[in-house]
């Protein structure tokens, strides 16, 4: 089979790229459905921007919960709408789609991401381990016996894989990603501070004051933010501190160094030896993060990068895949072709 397509369908945004032409766009995986309708009114970025702003009716959706489908009849529809995006399939009669995964997601929900992109159009569909095509397009050469350690932060997801020979030797997850901290400060800003802000505000104060290393972090930074007054019944501008940004960020930056932790101690010695030189690498948006690298290179003792533009890594690293999927035989996680009657 040819794979024509890839796909990094994400707890927030999806990619995609094209086998003559690399990755080739990238967009918020949401959709905005009209009640009882099952064609969406819009998608990617002009749905994300109706998030908060729907009237009656209308509801703004995204495929994926905390890194794994949770609805088969919205991804079908996201893939449809990249796959017409796409010069190098919507001319075509057989195409084939090639889709990250999370390692973790159960076999029910693998086999519905297969049958979404078949019913999307697909005559043949494989899923791949999404930390793999992160590792991969960080530059990390998996077949080689050298020990990879590849931590990949996402809205929806965390993983920590130590790789060998084009295997995984451990691995680890936890079932949330970064937009657990924006819940968080949504959730303090108005316990605490009585203000109600919305999800695109939240996103934006953890981007601007957030940190890794909250001692290290200066206190004395204040944001501007919009948000409704829970006392005045009505919208204000009002300045956001430091430290609930930086308790929101440390609940899950201290859940992450121990899942990295606990991942290189379940390795084999040699292979944990092995980081001693290699170090780990951070993929995903979340690698943004402020500090985020030096935090978890000293809760590991070993040195710790982010990778180039971490956000498109599985994307690049998919686009490497489909030009030979056989290299990477270990690290696919599922098959489906189209039934022809
Ligand atoms: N500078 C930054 N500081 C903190 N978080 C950031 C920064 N830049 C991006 N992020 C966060 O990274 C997350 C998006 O990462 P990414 O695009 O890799 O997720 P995804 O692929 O859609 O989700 P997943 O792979 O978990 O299903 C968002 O939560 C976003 O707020
Ligand atoms: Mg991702």
């Amino acid at each position: 089979m040819h794979w024509d397509i890839g796909i990094d369908l994400g707890t927030h945004s999806v990619r995609m790229a094209e086998l003559k032409n690399g990755p080739v766009m990238s967009a918020p995986a949401a959709l905005a459905f009209r009640e009882g309708n099952r064609v969406p009114i819009c998608a990617g970025e002009i749905a994300e921007r109706l998030v908060g702003r729907t009237c009656e009716g209308v509801s703004v959706v995204y495929p994926l919960r905390d890194g794994v489908l949770e609805n088969n009849l919205y991804a079908a529809s996201l893939l449809q709408w990249l796959f017409r995006r796409s010069e190098g399939v919507n001319t075509r009669r057989r195409f084939g789609a090639i889709i990250t995964c999370a390692p973790f997601a159960r076999p029910v929900q693998k086999e519905a991401m297969l049958t979404a992109a078949i019913d999307a159009g697909a005559a043949e569909a494989m899923l791949v381990r999404s930390d793999a095509a992160a590792a991969v397009g960080a530059g990390l050469d998996l077949n080689s016996p050298e020990a990879k350690l590849l931590v990949d932060v996402g809205a929806g997801k965390i993983t920590a894989t130590l790789f060998t020979f084009g295997r995984v030797a451990a691995f680890g997850y936890l079932p949330y990603g970064l937009n657990r901290v924006d819940d968080r400060i949504r959730r303090i800003l108005r316990s605490d501070y009585g203000y109600r802000v919305g999800k695109t505000a939240s996103e934006e104060i953890k981007h601007t004051l957030g940190s890794a290393m909250p001692d290290k972090a200066p206190r004395d930074i204040i944001m501007h933010a919009t948000g409704i007054s829970m006392a005045k019944r009505m919208p204000v501008n009002f300045d956001v501190e430091t430290k609930p940004v930086l308790d929101a960020c440390e609940d899950v930056v201290s859940e992450l160094t121990r899942l990295c932790r606990a991942v290189v101690d379940n390795a084999p010695e040699e292979l944990s030896a092995d980081l001693n030189d290699a170090g780990a690498v951070l993929t995903g948006g979340g690698a943004a993060m402020t500090e985020l690298d030096r935090r978890v290179g000293q809760a590991l003792g070993i040195p710790c990068r982010v990778a180039d533009v971490p956000e498109n890594c599985a994307i690049r690293g998919l686009a490497r895949i489909m030009e030979d999927p056989n290299a990477y035989k270990e690290l696919l996680l599922g098959r489906q072709t189209k039934q022809v009657w």
